[in-house]
């Protein structure tokens, strides 16, 4: 029998995405996979049930969808669903592994092959896999567009009979993939941009979008290549060193966009309390670190809250904002790893002896196979 690729709805609190959009689905039926999805999957993310049946795919009820040989989905399954697994199924999903390390215990309990996106490793092969660059995109855009809607003043240049208006001065703090996007999205509203951040080769990307690179009297991290493009965490002093540093140029800002996370680590403080105090009234500070605890010291995440007349939004999953195109790129994302490591006939090949697999590959024959993961569960362990 072919390999069958389950769907279930997602039922985590505001998520909008489903893990395999029609097209997708469709690519996979023509690969000989059978689909599964659940009813109804496909509806907050503006797809019909009748959609994924032209593409080939079956509607059925959620344990069905959960009894396929793979589970693709958005967010990670609650314990429940893991009940509901088939012996040595796999799960392929945003598992939140360095976030969350304790679901890789309960992944492994179940005797589940979890590969997670998020630990597809960054080499040019796994490219078409990068769910996170995909999502962090959407959210660098959509934090741009929050900006300007909640800023009170316009982002343009203006020339009006009743005078000129100067554009508005976006500061974007960490620019990384979403970073880089929202400086894109600021620019094309006709801000002025300008971002920080601590890797030295993200200068080089900031300007060429056209953007000011703000240089802080304070060593950048020159070498990435062994952190796989991540920046590394600063030590505490330092870290209180850029944070001042950056008081000043937070405050000549109307808007500043910050994005700054570090894997499995909280998000760093670049936004301090004096900051805020320092920016014009009405100013907007956007935290896509929320999630991590927030850049912004002051940040509640899930909230928008006004601190010294400054408009603090810490968005919790700005992706599931735009599910139809955040579904669409995420699917691709997975559909193209299950296309590497799932054969349409024989399920799931464990190649440990592949980057890509041994890389993303959370749990496998009840063990926990990623190494980040275990130290992360060995520090908590032991403090
Ligand atoms: P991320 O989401 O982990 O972090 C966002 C940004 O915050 C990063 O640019 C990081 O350097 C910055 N940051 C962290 N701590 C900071 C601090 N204390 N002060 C200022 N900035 C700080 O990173 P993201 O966006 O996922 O990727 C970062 C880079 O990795 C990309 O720009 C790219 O160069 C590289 N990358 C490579 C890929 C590949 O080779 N396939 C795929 C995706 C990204």
């Amino acid at each position: 029998m072919a390999t069958l690729v389950g769907v279930p709805k997602e039922t985590a609190d505001g998520e909008r995405r489903v893990a395999l959009v029609p097209e997708v689905a469709g690519r996979l039926a023509d690969r000989d996979f059978r689909v599964v999805v659940e009813r109804g999957a496909g509806e907050t993310a503006h797809h019909a049930d009748d959609a994924y049946e032209d593409a080939g795919a079956t509607v059925a009820d959620r344990a069905e969808a959960l009894g396929a040989d793979v589970v693709t989905c958005v967010q990670a399954l609650p314990d429940d669903d893991l009940d509901q697994l088939n012996d040595g199924a796999a799960l392929v999903g945003l598992l939140a592994p360095l976030d969350e390390p304790e679901r890789a215990r309960s992944l492994a309990e179940r005797g589940v092959t979890a590969l997670a996106m998020e630990l597809v490793p960054r080499i040019s092969r796994a490219q078409k896999m990068d769910a996170l660059s995909a999502m962090s995109s959407i959210g660098g855009y959509k934090a741009a567009l929050m900006a300007a809607h909640k800023l009170p003043r316009f982002f343009p240049l203006l020339t009006t009979a009743a005078g000129t208006i100067r554009p508005a001065t976006v500061l974007v703090l960490g620019a990384g993939v979403a970073g880089l996007q929202a400086i894109a999205t600021a620019q094309r509203l006709g801000a002025k941009a300008l971002a920080y951040d601590i890797r030295a080769a993200a200068a080089e990307e900031v300007e060429s979008l056209g953007a000011e690179f703000v240089e802080l009297e304070f060593e950048t991290q020159k070498k990435n290549e062994d952190t796989g493009g991540y920046a590394e965490e600063l030590q505490q002093e330092k870290q209180e060193r850029q944070t001042e540093l950056l008081v000043p140029h937070i405050g000549n800002a109307d808007a500043v966009i910050t994005t700054a996370l570090i894997p499995g680590r909280p998000a760093p403080v670049l936004v301090n309390e004096d900051a805020v105090r320092a920016m014009v009234p009405g100013s907007v500070i956007v935290d896509l670190a929320a999630t991590g605890g927030g850049n912004c010291a002051l940040t509640e995440p899930g909230e928008t809250i006004t601190r010294h007349d400054v408009t603090i939004m810490g968005p919790r999953n700005l992706p599931a904002t735009l599910p139809v195109h955040a579904s669409q790129l995420y699917a691709r994302t997975v559909a193209a790893l299950l296309e590497e490591f799932v054969d349409a006939e024989d399920g799931v090949r464990a190649d440990f002896e592949d980057d890509i697999f041994e890389g993303a590959c959370l749990t496998h024959d009840g063990e926990i196979r990623s190494e980040r993961v275990r130290s992360v569960l060995e520090a908590s362990a032991e403090s």
